[in-house]
């Protein structure tokens, strides 16, 4: 078996990275809020690239940057007709005596691709949870809760407060850095903030395709959860939503996140058995 030539990710191998992800069928791409060439730029990506003898590439792994101490494998693939346990195993090896210096403890993986799950054990990772998916129908909402808070549109020079919302509320690996939170303002069509004595406490990201709606993040600080705030939040957003013609509702959430749960069910979602697990590697 050679050993292919492993090389870092720069720009000149976008072409053939681009290229790789469009001929082979054992792909994974998780890029959330980036098309891939726009992910394939972002700084402090880990990408590592195999090319066989002949200057193909045959395969290519990338985690994203680090943020507190965990990261996501979010891009994969293998070529057609390569050995996927061998790639994989020598793409991944090459990466992990960079993790210490790198600051990472965790990789998780979203396994969107089943043909994935053969290999991970393969890599040390284990199946951790899945996450749900929730999906509502219709316009009915129940009665608006209430609570002094002032609700407002968020804009890129609210980045800041969303982040520290965002990194009270969720653990690593689920935290946005800034640039994700730019990207999602871009593409969102409802990103609002909710305001508690001058101060943002809470926020929900949405986006909106014809009549379909998927609320892609909501949050709210721990001294303040519990008390109606993202219950306000979404009832403002499925409100919007709904004078907008939105007839149909999507939301992720963690199988353990039973509190986020309990809310989603009391505005009408219920799973609807399009669970994805997420496999982890490190502590
Ligand atoms: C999920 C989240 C957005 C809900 O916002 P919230 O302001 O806490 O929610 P609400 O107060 O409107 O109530 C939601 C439900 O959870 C319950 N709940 C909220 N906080 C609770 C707590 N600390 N202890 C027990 N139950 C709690 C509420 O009682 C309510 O259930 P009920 O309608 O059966 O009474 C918030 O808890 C949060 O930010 N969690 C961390 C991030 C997260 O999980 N986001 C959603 C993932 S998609």
């Amino acid at each position: 078996m050679t050993t292919p030539l492993l090389v870092d990710y720069e720009r000149k191998h976008r072409h053939d990275v681009l290229s790789l992800l469009f001929y082979s069928r054992r792909t994974h791409t998780h890029l959330d809020w980036y098309k891939t060439g726009h992910w394939l730029d972002l700084q402090g990506n880990m990408i590592q690239l195999a090319y066989d003898g002949k200057g193909k590439l045959i395969g290519v792994l990338g985690l994203s940057a680090v943020l507190n101490e965990g990261c996501w494998l979010r891009l994969l693939a293998i070529a057609q007709g390569a050995d996927i346990r061998h790639i994989l195993t020598v793409l991944w090896q090459s990466l992990c005596p960079r993790f210490e210096n790198a600051g990472v403890r965790t990789v998780a993986i979203l396994v969107i691709n089943n043909w994935l799950t053969a290999y991970l054990p393969l890599m040390d990772f284990r199946y951790i949870e899945d996450v749900v998916t929730m999906h509502r129908t219709g316009v009915d909402l129940p009665t608006a809760p209430t609570h002094p808070l002032l609700l407002r549109n968020g804009y890129s020079e609210d980045i800041a407060d969303m982040m520290r919302v965002d990194h009270a509320a969720f653990p690593s690996p689920w935290q946005m850095t800034r640039a994700d939170f730019f990207n999602s303002q871009r593409q969102a069509a409802s990103c609002t903030l909710a305001e508690y004595k001058g101060r943002v406490v809470g926020y929900e990201v949405s986006t909106r395709h014809h009549t379909s709606g998927h609320l892609a993040r909501l949050a709210v600080i721990p001294q303040l959860q519990g008390k109606r705030v993202g219950s306000v939040l979404l009832h403002n957003l499925l409100s919007k939503f709904n004078r907008r013609g939105v007839r149909s509702m999507t939301v992720n959430t963690q199988q353990s996140n039973i509190r986020s749960q309990r809310l989603y069910a009391r505005y009408g979602f219920r799973r609807n058995g399009f669970d994805i697990p997420i496999w982890q590697w490190g502590v």
